[in-house]
């Protein structure tokens, strides 16, 4: 008996998420010893701050107990630091867990989910894991082509993911764009603007989606704790929405879906949010600074509003991915992301990290 037979029919034909590759499996791999870099999956470089560090460890007691099922506290100070009322914020194991809630609620089998490609690896993840039919449209130098979106948009859609600023080209639609893409499209399409990268952005005319929130019922922003708050690790994230949509994210998830520590952690963070101002200047200035080296390489590096780099090579064949692999630095290869192999998105390290990166690079482009 083939148990995998057994297994739904939709299910069976899902193609497994690849992640970053993590660095004690490059060392056993390539057998590296010397020290690895690992600038692959748009993470922090830096360690989480020492207020969430020393509230994790008060937390750790506590932690025979489940976790408050309510995010009681959390939900609150997110809602009093958005100026919204607790019920417009809903609380989730990473903002990818909302995204899974999100089509579990409300996209049927036989209704279609909209997003544009190459985009965040998870969209196409969670579409076939639900049954849901999806459709791609393809960027427009490098870029969300909201216009093509709305274009595409049939009887059946349903919902509509909206990554601003994009995975993995780091690109962003502007207010105007997303202004005239929500003028006119039917209010009983589910529009997702997932805003992971929401705090590096510096581009005064990104959109203030938050202002959507008065007038859409259908309009829901995704933020989360693991970028710029060095969270990844703890899984939490949380979106903002008119308070009717929220409530029917709670009835679709685990009664408790969000741990304690996570819980504790995003609170220390949000509490002491302005001390992070000056890594996101340091990021914004790095990334600057490397785009700028990377062009004059003559790689092609589409302007980033986040913490990482698309970079794509003149020509392909040259297995560059694997190479720097060898010499201990890891980057994604945007094969997964529907790009040529040799393409590779890269994250903002510390100084010293993208130093080494940019140095490896020369190698071995030489
Ligand atoms: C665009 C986008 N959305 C959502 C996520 C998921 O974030 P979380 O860690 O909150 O699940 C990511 C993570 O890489 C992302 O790039």
């Amino acid at each position: 008996m083939n148990i995998r037979e057994l297994m739904r029919p939709h299910l069976q034909k899902v193609n497994p998420y690849v992640p970053g590759k993590p660095i004690e499996e490059l060392r056993r791999e390539k057998n590296i010893e010397g020290e690895i870099i690992k600038l692959a999956s748009n993470e922090n470089p830096y360690e989480p701050m020492d207020e969430i560090k020393r509230a994790i460890i008060d937390e750790i007691p506590l932690l025979d107990r489940y976790p408050d099922s309510s995010c009681h506290y959390i939900t609150n100070e997110l809602a009093e630091y958005y100026g919204l009322s607790r019920e417009q914020v809903f609380v989730g194991n990473g903002s990818n867990e909302i995204l899974e809630l999100l089509v579990k609620a409300f996209v049927n089998p036989g209704e279609e989910v909209i997003y544009p490609f190459p985009s965040f690896i998870a969209y196409p993840l969670i579409c076939q894991q639900s049954a849901v039919t999806d459709k791609k449209i393809p960027l427009k130098d490098f870029t969300v082509d909201l216009k093509a979106i709305k274009a595409a948009v049939t009887p059946a859609t349903k919902m509509i993911f909206v990554c601003n600023p994009n995975n993995p080209t780091g690109t962003y639609v502007g207010g105007e764009a997303v202004d005239d893409f929500i003028n006119g499209l039917r209010r009983d399409i589910i529009v997702v603007f997932d805003e992971a990268y929401f705090e590096y952005v510096t581009a005064p005319d990104f959109p203030d989606t938050y202002r959507l929130l008065r007038e859409y019922r259908n309009v829901i922003l995704l933020r989360t704790f693991s970028k710029v708050f060095s969270l990844a690790g703890v899984r939490i994230g949380y979106s903002l929405s008119h308070a009717e949509l929220a409530s029917c994210l709670h009835l679709v998830r685990q009664p408790f879906n969000v741990n304690s520590i996570a819980q504790i952690a995003a609170r220390a963070a949000l509490k002491h949010f302005d001390k992070l101002k000056k890594r996101i200047e340091e990021n914004t200035r790095e990334r600057e600074s490397i785009a700028d080296e990377l062009r004059a390489m003559g790689f092609t590096v589409p302007p980033s509003q986040t913490n990482f780099l698309l970079v794509v090579p003149r020509a392909e064949g040259n297995n560059l991915v694997s190479r720097m692999e060898d010499r201990g630095v890891i980057v994604r290869g945007m094969a997964p992301f529907g790009l040529g192999g040799d393409s590779f998105r890269v994250s903002i390290g510390t100084v010293a990290e993208n130093r080494r990166f940019i140095q490896t690079l020369r190698e071995v482009t030489a």
